[in-house]
């Protein structure tokens, strides 16, 4: 089956097909192609997403994208499914591509009775991202259902911090998530105290590769919390009070220590929940999940835990329509609907 997806719920615009193949016990998939246009250099001068301008951005953004799309070898005809990000995220910028999956549905049904459009959310597309393939080709997931379950996913991005568990694809349990700043949100706002431009998270991980570490201890908030819970706005205060009292601080040992103490917080509280749970393997997803020290660490656990770890190839970290075609696939065997509007109350559980 052949999914269309179209992802607006952020910052970035993002088309992408996908060849889908195996169903829910052993998910196959084939990016044909794939599209994101950054809206980053737009959104910079206001140190952080301005949601009308995204979805401003969105509305020019995606009848380009789908040219491109369209200008391949691919007939529009051959396409089975339309996928589109419902929610969580802004919503006038969900809206945009709500509108244009609609529109597009309906210029192409008229063309194709068979085709069909589904609301996908944009935290499973995260979380299922692990199955996308290396680039140029088909991920195989026949081994996964049976070896590696069950899982642990760790979602960390600019908006979430959540753990859960799966027993399978479909099967799942939130153990818990951040009470205050999502990580990726804690990378921005540092950056912001340490004088770097948005989106922080990559601008703190090319500094601390230059600091130390081990510079200054940070807090390393809610880590020995029975719960699965965390906590990562204390941790942005203890930078701010630091850079405060410290004015003339290496920046780049401010930001490796805090990498540091976010990471440790983040990969401890996943492998407790993994002896806890006794899984199999670790999958991890998110924007922040490009971030090189936080894929080590916990890579490097996994290896000495005997656990798989399972991480997407950096281009599906941050937001793609990739992850959404795949989840809208998943979604088809659990007879899952979401309804065609922004957000819609719509979490992740
Ligand atoms: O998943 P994503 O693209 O959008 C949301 O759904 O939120 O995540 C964006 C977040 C931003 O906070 C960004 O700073 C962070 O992911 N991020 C990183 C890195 N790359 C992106 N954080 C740390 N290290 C990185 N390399
Ligand atoms: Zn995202």
């Amino acid at each position: 089956m052949r999914i269309l997806a179209i992802e607006t719920s952020c910052d970035e615009t993002a088309l992408a097909l996908v060849e889908c193949r195996g169903g829910i016990t052993a998910p196959r998939f084939k990016v044909l192609k794939n599209f994101v246009a950054s809206q980053i250099a737009i959104h910079r001068p206001f140190g952080g997403v301005v949601p009308n301008l995204a979805k401003r951005e969105h509305q020019k953004n995606l009848p380009v994208l789908f040219k491109k799309i369209e200008t391949g070898n691919w007939e529009m005809g051959n396409i089975d499914l339309i996928a589109v990000t419902v929610g969580p995220g802004l919503e006038p910028a969900l809206w945009t591509g709500i509108e244009f999956a609609k529109k597009l549905y309906r210029q192409l049904k008229t063309e194709n009775s068979k085709l069909k459009i589904i609301g996908a959310n944009h935290l499973e597309g995260h979380l299922y991202s692990f199955l996308l393939p290396k680039k140029n080709k088909v991920s195989n997931f026949q081994f996964l259902l049976s070896k590696n379950f069950p899982a642990i996913g760790l979602i960390v991005s600019g908006g979430h911090t959540t753990l859960l568990t799966l027993k399978d694809l479909k099967t799942r349990k939130k153990l818990g998530e951040t009470r205050d700043d999502a990580v990726g949100e804690a990378f921005d706002k540092v950056a912001r105290i340490l004088g770097l431009p948005y989106p922080g998270g990559p601008e703190i991980e090319k500094i601390a590769r230059k600091g130390n570490p081990d510079a200054t201890p940070f807090p390393r908030p809610m880590m020995h919390t029975k719960d699965y819970d965390f906590s990562f706005s204390g941790l942005k205060t203890s930078v701010l009070y630091f850079m405060r009292d410290n004015p003339r601080a290496s920046k780049p040992d401010v930001a490796a220590s805090f990498q540091k103490a976010a990471v440790d917080v983040l990969v401890y509280k996943t492998m407790r929940a993994a002896r806890e749970f006794g899984a199999k393997s670790i999958t991890l997803s998110g924007g922040v999940a490009a971030n090189k020290a936080l894929r080590k660490a916990l890579q490097g656990d996994c290896r000495k835990n005997d656990l798989q770890f399972f991480v997407a190839d950096f281009i599906y970290n941050t937001d793609n329509a990739a992850m959404i075609a795949a989840t809208a696939y998943l979604n088809l065997f659990q007879k899952k609907k979401y309804p065609l509007v922004a957000n819609g109350g719509l979490n992740i559980k």
